[in-house]
């Protein structure tokens, strides 16, 4: 199964998301591969890997197979990003068959893993693109924000357009409220005009919301599984929860 955790919007979440997927993964048992598409190279550092080692820029410009890239961190097997990513974005830009690139790298190694987790950037472009056209299904964790909400019109848009020239099985897993405050009147009302605009995009909101907490961010950055660093947490109690309703 390959995950790719998208949205439109910049810190929304997403790579908290895919960190704290790849970690309850790991802790299942299960064999994970965690790609990180994004050149600010968030997903590499939470996952203590190093984005100077050859990494995702090296698949997409074809000077490596994706089984020569792969790091062995602490916390997973990963292909890194690096800031030389944003430059591997331009240069496939003209090339047939750019949108299907990472798809074909991981033909071969995909079965060793029994689950891949891709995290992406904010913007709607060729890296996004390849982690979607890659992917089973996406994962959107987004804010109860009115921003957020202009954003996931944008994504639909994205996942539609995907859909019919790219990828028609992609599957929507559902929408993930992150950073919510439970207790704010304003974010139970936008949670509940999400649902409603889920419902019209034929997607859902899962029930389990993501709790602000400072845990996401201190596990960060000491580069650990937010599970091991604080497994009593608001987020990490809530991500296991998620998890089991995601069934994974
Ligand atoms: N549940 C949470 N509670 C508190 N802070 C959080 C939570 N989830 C994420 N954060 C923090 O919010 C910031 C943005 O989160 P994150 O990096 O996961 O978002 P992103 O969508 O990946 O951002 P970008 O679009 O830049 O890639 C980070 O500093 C992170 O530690
Ligand atoms: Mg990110």
């Amino acid at each position: 199964m390959i995950y790719t955790i998208a949205f439109g919007k910049g810190g929304t979440g997403k790579t908290s998301s895919a960190a704290a997927l790849v970690n309850y993964a790991r802790m299942q048992g299960r064999s994970v591969l965690a790609i990180d598409a994004d050149p600010q190279a968030n997903f590499t550092y939470a996952l203590k890997g190093n984005p100077a080692s050859p990494g995702l820029f090296d698949i997409l410009t074809d000077r490596a197979q994706a089984a020569d890239v792969l790091q062995h961190t602490q916390q997973t097997d990963l292909i890194s990003a690096g800031l030389n990513l944003a430059a591997g974005e331009q240069a496939i830009a003209g090339r047939p068959g750019r949108d299907f690139i990472l798809r074909d790298a991981l033909k071969d190694i995909r079965k060793k893993y029994d689950l891949i987790v891709i995290d992406t950037q904010p913007d709607l472009n060729t890296l996004l693109i390849n982690a979607l056209s890659a992917s089973d299904a996406v994962l959107l964790p987004m804010q109860a924000n009115s921003f957020s909400i202009m954003g996931l019109y944008q994504m639909q848009e994205t996942i539609s357009q995907v859909r019919r020239f790219c990828n028609p099985g992609l599957t929507v897993a559902g929408i993930v409220l992150t950073k919510y405050k439970p207790r704010q009147t304003l974010a139970q009302d936008m949670r509940e005009s999400i649902v409603q605009q889920a419902q019209a995009m034929g997607t859902k909101v899962f029930d389990t919301y993501i709790r602000e907490n400072v845990a996401v961010e201190q596990a960060q950055a000491l580069q650990q599984s937010l599970f091991e660093y604080a497994g009593n947490s608001n987020a990490a109690t809530d991500y296991r929860k998620l998890f089991a309703e995601m069934q994974i």
